[in-house]
């Protein structure tokens, strides 16, 4: 039995939605609160007992990078001045037990295209995708959920939830048999509302057979022009079995300017340093 050990990351993406902000820094170095958000992705991967964390980025990335190695100067400067506290923080964005492993997506060809670059590092395994936009709050993570819902089953297996009929254009669809977990007869990206065949959306977490390579290496430009994630699984459908699970959990799309502000003030409420101070604010306005 193969256990899920790799995740990988897509960050290639240019994060035209929050320009300016991310001119010259990459959108998934956003904060939510104190944290990055492609930090709470990586522990998400890591609370699923993950190991191999795999990003596929692009240009204008390297902050990501510098972000999970050893940052010498900083910690003799913290160090230095006795600040144990820091120390450790800095110290521990990362268990030292998982590995960094980076490729490049030359091209911006699109999410399938993406996941696709990481075919020689993932080899014959079942794998994670985590989008680092989706910031799910769930217990336990959502990885983790999938995960077992993956030893279970033994299949492929998406992330879903309901949306708003108006909203279908913006995810891909599923329709499935109405089970629990359901199994997806067909799936689509973006559909208008009037030709979605559901509302089930796919939210940005996948558990893929690596059967997923061969198909999105045969995919053709779909859905804006790019090679879309959603017509390699349309295609791994119609071969093996895949599921939809919903996920417990509360999803922020920090994707859009909305959904971050959602999540800043939610984990801001919560978040241990500030949250009692936060709270009062926000009922004081
Ligand atoms: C991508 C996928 C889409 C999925 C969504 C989840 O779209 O193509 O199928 O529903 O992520 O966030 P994007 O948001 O990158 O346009």
């Amino acid at each position: 039995m193969t256990r899920v050990r790799k995740c990988v990351f897509p960050v290639a993406g240019m994060g035209s939605r929050f320009l300016p902000a991310t001119k010259a820094s990459p959108k998934e170095m956003m904060p939510i609160v104190d944290k990055p958000l492609i930090q709470y992705a990586v522990e998400e991967a890591v609370a699923a007992g993950i190991t191999d964390m795999i990003f596929i980025t692009g240009r204008n990335k390297r902050a990501i990078e510098d972000h999970f190695d050893m940052a010498y100067g900083v910690e003799a400067e913290l160090a230095a001045r006795g600040k144990k506290e820091l120390l450790e923080l800095v110290r521990g964005i990362i268990p030292k037990h998982i590995n960094c492993i980076y490729i490049r997506q030359a091209e911006a060809l699109g999410l399938g295209h993406a996941v696709l670059c990481a075919e020689p590092v993932v080899n014959r395994e079942p794998f994670a995708v985590i989008l680092a936009d989706d910031l799910i709050d769930g217990e336990p993570p959502v990885a983790r959920q999938m995960v077992e819902v993956y030893e279970q089953y033994r299949c492929s297996v998406l992330g879903v939830e309901e949306v708003p009929r108006e909203h279908t254009r913006q995810y891909g669809i599923v329709k499935t048999d109405g089970g629990e977990p359901g199994v997806v007869s067909a799936i689509v990206e973006k559909p208008q509302p009037e030709n979605a065949p559901s509302t089930l959306a796919v939210v940005g977490r996948y558990i893929l057979k690596p059967r997923i390579f061969h198909h999105l290496a045969k995919v053709q430009a779909g859905a804006g022009g790019e090679i879309q994630l959603t017509d390699g699984i349309a295609a791994l459908l119609e071969e093996e079995k895949v599921l939809a699970y919903r996920f417990k959990g509360k999803r922020y799309d920090c994707g859009s300017k909305l959904g971050y502000l959602q999540a800043m003030v939610e984990y801001g409420k919560k978040h241990p340093e500030t949250g009692a101070a936060f709270t009062a604010y926000l009922k004081s306005l």
